[in-house]
């Protein structure tokens, strides 16, 4: 099946870099969000991270211009029908993609394969409550997406190979990497790195090091281009709790359990970048 058109449901950090990918491989892009002030947000980014690829001569004005070109913003959620694949990147919150999908369903070509960018919320749920389990399935992108190399695909249990196979194109057409992930608590990238940045909050929290030791340490030690706390800012303090708490109450078992210290930075409001404060102050 022939994918032409791409409805991103969310401007956020996400849903800019879906969109600006996906218009620079050539794909027509129409991207929903509840207020006009996010997708003007959205298309600013865009523009800014697209200018930046010119100035460093990875694309040329023109290709610039013409993803520009591609990409159709619209606060009504229904003006995204006409779309071959829809990619879900809205609020990380199961009752929100719930209600999209439901408003949604209605005004699908019957062919439509709907996806979501979740970072831990089972796929398998999400697509029972549509008409087309068959045709849904894990998109799940990495931040900042215009430049992370990976995008995991997750099948729930009822995805079709056919399904799977038409999200593979897309992924290779933009030049990125699949990773396939069968559907169980976040996947296997966020298995694994939270678990990780979980465990440099303890070794705060416990005295071990400090923030600098800490992120020095993985950075020169481990070869990471972030360091743990560094990079827990960077994802956002309460996704990283919610993926953990996620991880806790799926796999029922205590070497997920949250740090206290995380819990209370997020109870405090401390989220990272987005809140100008987290394990770093970014005022
Ligand atoms: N948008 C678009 N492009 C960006 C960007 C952004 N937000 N930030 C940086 N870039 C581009 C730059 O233009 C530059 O491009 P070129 O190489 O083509 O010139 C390149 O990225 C490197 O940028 P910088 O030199 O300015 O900065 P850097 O070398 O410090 O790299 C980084 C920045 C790419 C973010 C790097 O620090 C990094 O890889 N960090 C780790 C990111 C990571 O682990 N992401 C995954 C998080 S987990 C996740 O997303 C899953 C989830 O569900 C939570």
């Amino acid at each position: 099946m022939e994918i032409q058109t791409i409805g991103v449901v969310g401007a956020g950090q996400m849903g800019n870099g879906i969109a600006h990918v996906m218009a620079l491989a050539g794909y027509d892009v129409l991207m929903t969000d509840i207020s006009q002030d996010a997708l003007d947000a959205a298309l600013a980014t865009i523009d800014k991270n697209l200018e930046r690829q010119v100035s460093r001569d990875k694309i040329s004005q023109d290709k610039k211009d013409a993803a520009m070109a591609r990409i159709k913003t619209t606060l009504t959620l229904t003006d995204l029908g006409p779309s071959d694949l829809i990619i879900e990147a809205a609020t990380e919150r199961e009752t929100v993609k719930q209600a999209i999908f439901e408003d949604l369903l209605p005004h699908l070509k019957p062919h439509t394969i709907l996806t979501s960018n979740t970072s831990s919320i089972s796929i398998t749920r999400l697509a029972s409550r549509t008409d087309r389990p068959e045709k849904f399935m894990g998109f799940h992108f990495m931040n900042p997406v215009p430049v992370m190399q990976l995008v995991e695909l997750i099948r729930g249990i009822a995805t079709d190979q056919e399904t799977y196979e038409a999200c593979l194109a897309v992924v290779e057409k933009i030049g990125k990497t699949a990773s396939s992930a069968e559907d169980f608590p976040a996947f296997i990238v966020n298995r694994i790195l939270m678990p990780m940045i979980n465990e440099a909050v303890y070794t705060l929290y416990e005295g071990v090091g400090n923030v600098k030791s800490i992120d020095e340490a993985m950075k020169l030690g481990a070869n990471h281009p972030m360091g743990p706390l560094e990079l827990a800012d960077f994802i956002g303090l309460d996704t990283c709790l919610a993926i953990m708490n996620v991880l806790h109450d799926g796999l029922a078992d205590t070497k997920y359990r949250p740090c206290p210290l995380l819990t209370k930075y997020v109870e405090a409001g401390w989220l990272g970048r987005k809140t100008q404060r987290g394990f770093y102050d970014y005022r």
